[in-house]
């Protein structure tokens, strides 16, 4: 990892970059399956985790193919850093940058902050989610499910249900998908749905129902409460009555298949039976995230043009 190459959204990327990352990830997802040795391209790199936020799937998910792929990780969090005496993020990243990472995995609250770190850091930066701007890798691993379920993209009818506004999840999903071929709606209630949304080449439905009959997969995202999302709703149940998915609302359409990036609200925007149903690729959804990061790392590693 010599020069910096980023990887920070599906925004700008082509379709042949998209299908060669995910090509990687299917080859690493079929190593993986079968227990084959996994090649550490990336033995030696010293890698780090900024996760400015709160994090399961992903962090736990860099880590791991961090170690699978031969990289030395260290993990940072707010607590117990120096922010607590006053120190500025750019310092911070100063101060990281002197200790020569190679790469930069990193969460944050704010829209951009990924990018600010790539204009300051000689490594690569991924960006692991920042703000409601885009979280690259989630949308890959959702392009993959998808991908692995329906064995192509194009054409499909996919359908983001939920709090589209505060979701950088919805961004990623709409870059990527579009840009290979699939055709994208959103759903919910119009204080979820940004302003203007149709400008990105996406459909608006009001009617669940009609959403779940009209489309081959739905993306199903949680109402962000930490994000104060509750606010622009009535009530969660509500909600949940208008929009929640169930069992009763999948029978509409028995073929649709269901995403969820996590971590679900159960009974608000999704039900357990739901979840858990042979309509879920919730946890094929996680399994795909490793592979997706070991792509990102590889081809990062190879000077792949990620940009
Ligand atoms: N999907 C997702 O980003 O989950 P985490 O916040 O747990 O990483």
């Amino acid at each position: 990892m010599n020069h910096p190459n980023h990887f920070l959204g599906l925004k700008l990327l082509s379709r042949d970059q998209i299908e060669e990352i995910l090509d990687r990830a299917s080859f690493y997802r079929t190593s993986l399956d079968n227990s084959n040795k996994i090649t550490k391209s990336c033995i030696g790199k010293n890698v780090i985790n900024l996760f400015f936020e709160n994090s399961t799937r992903t962090r736990v998910s860099f880590e791991l193919a961090e170690k699978i792929i031969g990289m030395n990780a260290v993990n940072f969090s707010n607590d117990g850093s120096s922010f607590s005496k006053g120190e500025s993020l750019l310092d911070t990243i100063k101060n990281l940058n002197a200790m020569k990472f190679d790469c930069y995995v990193v969460r944050h609250s704010v829209p951009g902050i990924p990018k600010l770190i790539s204009q300051n850091v000689e490594g690569n930066v991924i960006n692991a989610g920042d703000g409601a701007a885009e979280h690259p890798t989630q949308g890959l691993l959702d392009i993959m499910s998808l991908n692995r379920y329906f064995k192509c993209i194009k054409g499909l009818r996919i359908c983001i249900v939920g709090d589209i506004s505060h979701s950088r999840v919805a961004m990623s999903n709409i870059f990527g998908l579009r840009t290979l071929g699939a055709k994208v709606s959103v759903c919910g209630p119009r204080s979820f749905i940004p302003k203007n949304i149709e400008a990105l080449g996406v459909e608006v439905y009001d009617d669940i129902d009609q959403a779940i009959k009209e489309h081959d997969a739905i993306n199903v995202l949680r109402v962000q409460l930490e994000r104060d999302a509750g606010s622009l709703l009535p009530s969660l149940q509500e909600y949940s009555k208008f929009y929640g998915i169930t069992m009763k609302r999948i029978s509409l359409n028995p073929k649709i298949k269901i995403l969820h990036p996590g971590p679900m609200n159960i009974n608000v925007e999704i039900d357990y039976e739901s979840s858990v149903s042979r309509n879920s690729l919730i946890f094929d959804q996680v399994t795909n995230g490793l592979s997706i990061r070991l792509a990102i790392f590889d081809l990062l590693s190879s000077n792949k043009n990620l940009k």
